[in-house]
């Protein structure tokens, strides 16, 4: 049997419940599973720092012995080889996620050819879901319940909170 490490790579801003279902799975059929925090987003979109996803991506996956967080800058397949990856792990919720995730997927193989992209899908419930959503969600005071763990959904309401305090005050600079 070979040994399978996949990567499974994303901006997890926050994490979701749609993410923490993917690596349930992952972690069932990979021998060990790296959830890589990419160092890519716009800044000033981001609600939080890359410690601190992934202070919170561990704490929601502390009982998978053979997940591993981690976060990267750079090209994904440049990091896959580093950590000896033969795989990269992606899920696809929607038929619109597909393009991109196929355009992503092949040039990812046009220049690593040694590391795979597999698709996996996220229980149905999860299907709408993203962190984008979820950040506008709460920002515009909506339910969070069921589309993040209560520690997430907790922390979140304090960032969005600290910024409405802080963001009247910058104005009136
Ligand atoms: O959660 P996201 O935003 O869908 O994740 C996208 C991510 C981080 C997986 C993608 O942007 C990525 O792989 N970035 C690393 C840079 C890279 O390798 N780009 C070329 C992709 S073909």
């Amino acid at each position: 049997m070979k040994n399978i490490v996949a990567i499974y790579p994303g901006s997890f801003d926050p994490v979701t419940n749609g993410h923490l279902d993917l690596i349930h799975r992952g972690s069932k059929l990979f021998d060990k599973l790296v959830v890589a925090i990419a160092r890519n987003m716009d800044k000033a979109e981001a609600l939080f720092s890359m410690p601190e996803r992934k202070e919170m991506l561990m704490a929601m996956t502390g009982d998978l012995d053979n997940v591993v967080i981690d976060t990267f800058e750079g090209l994904l397949v440049s990091y896959c080889i580093q950590q000896g990856a033969n795989a990269v792990l992606r899920g696809i919720r929607a038929i619109s996620d597909y393009e991109f995730e196929l355009q992503m997927a092949l040039m990812n193989r046009k220049m690593e050819p040694r590391v795979e992209t597999v698709f996996m899908m996220p229980a149905e419930q999860y299907s709408y879901l993203s962190s984008r959503i979820v950040r506008e969600i709460a920002k515009l005071g909506g339910p969070l319940q069921g589309l993040v763990p209560a520690m997430v959904e907790e922390r979140v309401r304090e960032r969005i909170a600290q910024r409405h305090i802080s963001a009247p005050r910058k104005h009136l600079l």
